[in-house]
Order: structure tokens, then sequence, then C-alpha cells
């Protein structure tokens, strides 16, 4: 089965991370969170996967100039300009060629969901698309649905207003679609699948879901992208185990402290720094004596002696001067 990954996005609420970096490509603890995300889907079957570009385009295809990702097949199709998502899952999926039933994953999404499942409920019922749902707290900076007994989506509704939501059920960003859904979507046009596409295959009564409350993260904004490091490093993804925060590409001094952080391949890390729940990304420097709290550094930055960031992002080859104190802020602002 093949697979369209989204991944066109501009990720500006990881600014400045990803001013230059797409979100995608950055590292999650050993590897970048589209190879996670691919990984995942090739081991339930997934065969080929069509990488959706539109920001940033050649980073992605510089990262997978073999042709694949996370060990299976990877093409890709470049918007000329941004289609939003329906609009890129119909360029993408004409590029490609695809005929058959496919997979949608969001390209900042990290999750163990069952798609063997998902793709099983979805042939049993008929459907022409059906999204894998998470129950989560607070819904509605997501698309929420409402269902029936028998897993028919009755309403979908993006981003309601808070208190308006019809369940605490949401679109995890993970579906199975006919190819019928493609000759729904407009072609060269920017089409939200949310907001037209969902809602249209809904009112023909013919789109469903399964909940799957499994580990899932969307890593959108820097907490989450820092959650999803620690969430690794302290072995809270069941499939795939403790994985160690310090590279052995980095250097890190006998005296610093490293606690529940991740230090890149090419980082240095100074003699009496302090690093807590921190990510500092490759070729970073941390100087002597600096304190990192709940903080990240994009790569190639320096982070000058002595200074303390607590709750600071960090953009790429920046120069904190030594003795800074910053709390809560980024930095070039964005
Ligand atoms: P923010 O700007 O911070 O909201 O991040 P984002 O650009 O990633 O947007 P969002 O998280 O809403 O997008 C969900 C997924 O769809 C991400 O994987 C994006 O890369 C992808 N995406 C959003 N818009 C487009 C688009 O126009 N084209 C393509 N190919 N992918 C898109």
């Amino acid at each position: 089965m093949r697979a369209v990954v989204l991944v066109g996005g501009f990720g500006t609420r990881l600014r400045p991370l990803t001013t230059t970096i797409p979100k995608p490509l950055l590292p999650v603890v050993d590897r970048s969170i589209v190879e996670h995300l691919v990984g995942h889907l090739a081991q339930h079957g997934v065969t080929e996967v069509v990488l959706a570009l539109g920001f940033a385009p050649d980073a992605f295809i510089e990262a997978f100039a073999d042709g694949t990702c996370a060990g299976i097949a990877m093409t890709y199709a470049v918007e000329p300009e941004p289609l939003d998502t329906a609009g890129a899952i119909r360029f993408a999926a004409d590029a490609a060629g695809i005929d058959d039933t496919f997979i949608v994953a969001n390209g900042d999404v990290l999750s163990d969901v069952d798609l063997t499942a998902l793709v099983a409920y979805h042939r049993s019922t008929g459907a022409e698309g059906t999204l894998h749902l998470r129950s989560v707290a607070d819904p509605s900076a997501f698309g929420v649905v409402g269902c029936d007994d028998d897993g028919r989506i009755t309403q979908f509704v993006e981003k309601p207003a808070p208190g308006t939501e019809p369940s605490n059920w949401i679109n995890a960003g993970c579906y199975v679609l006919e190819p019928s859904v493609l000759a729904r979507i407009e072609p060269g046009r920017k089409v939200s699948i949310e907001r037209v596409t969902f809602p249209a295959i809904v009112a023909d009564g013919r789109l469903y879901g399964l909940l799957d409350d499994c580990y899932w993260l969307d890593t959108g904004r820097p907490e989450q992208y820092r959650e999803a490091n620690l969430d690794l490093v302290d072995g809270k993804r069941p499939t795939l185990g403790v994985r160690p925060g310090v590279s052995a590409l980095a250097d890190v001094d006998a005296t610093a402290i490293v606690d529940r952080s991740v230090v890149r391949g090419g980082a240095i890390v100074g003699p009496h720094a302090c690093l807590t729940e921190s990510i500092v990304l490759d070729g970073a420097r941390i100087e002597p004596r600096v304190i990192l709290d709940r903080s990240i550094i994009g790569p190639g930055s320096r982070i000058g002696a002595g200074a303390i960031l607590r709750n600071v992002v960090v953009g790429v080859d920046v120069d904190i001067e030594s003795g800074s104190e910053l709390t809560d802020t980024k930095v070039p602002e964005s």
C-alpha cells in the first residue's frame, strides 16, 4: 500500500527552528520526525511513500537522495504553490499515479496507531475514508468528530469554538482513503481536506473513524517538539523502547550535567554546563557553566559561557553572549 505524507507546511509555530529547516526534518533523538513516521508506516505494510512537498523541498530531496526514506521507496511531488491539505493530496496522488486505497499522514505527527487495524476496519465498512480518532482533553484546536455507534462520522468540525465541540474525539492526522476521494478535490487549487472534503464525505455518509488512544503527539509547537524528544529518552513510546539522549558523536565534558536531555552529533557541551529537559541540536556549542532549562538550541548556535536560558528556543547559527539571562523567549523572535 502507498502513503502520501504531507510535509509541505511552513511550520510557523516552531520558528525560529523552522525558518530554514522544515519541521518534519527536525530530529527527534536519533532520526527526523518524518523518518520516525515513515518507519511506523513501513511496519504496517506501507511499501512506498509519496512526500507532498511545498516549503523548502530541496532539504527533503537532499535528505533522501537515494530515493528511500526509513528503508522504503520514496517519491515526491513539489507543489508550485502551497495547495493546503486536500490540494496537496490530490497533487501528490496524481503525480504518483495512485489508483488504489491509500494512506495519508500529516508529516508532523508521531504515533503508534494500529494502521493494520485501521485499514481492516476501513475495508469492513466500505467507507470512502476512515480517520484515526483520538480522544484529547481539549479538542478545540483540532478537527472534532461526532460519530454514530457504527463508527460512521456524522459531524466533522475543524477547530470548533471552545464549548461547541461535538465530542472530545479528534482527527489524529492519519487516514485511509479510497481513490474516489481524489475526484472530490479540484486539481491545482488550494483546498482544505478538513474544511471542505471531509464535511462533503460526511454529508454522503461515507466517512468513518476508529478510536485508538495509542501514543500520539502532534509536534507542532516547541513544548511538543521537546516532549517528543523526552518521551524517547524516557522510554514512553512502547514500540521504540528507551533511546540514549546523548549522541556518540557529541562531545560532552565529564563535569557537565545532562538530565533528561538530548545532545545531537557534533554538539559540544563544556565543563560544568547543566542541561535539564533541553534539546541541543547538531553542531551547537554550549560553553562552560551554561545553564539550559527546558530549552531548545538550534544547529550551529553558540551559547556563551555562564549564560542561563530557561524555556528558550534558539534558532539556527545564533550567538548568545556569555553571561546572558533569558527566560520564556525565542531568539531571534519570530
Ligand atoms: P504551522 O504553520 O505551525 O501551523 O505548521 P504547518 O505548516 O506544518 O501546518 P499544519 O500543522 O496545520 O499542517 C499539518 C500538516 O500538513 C503538516 O505536516 C504540514 O507540513 C502539512 N501541510 C500544511 N499545508 C500544506 C500545503 O499547502 N502543502 C503540503 N504539501 N503540506 C501542507
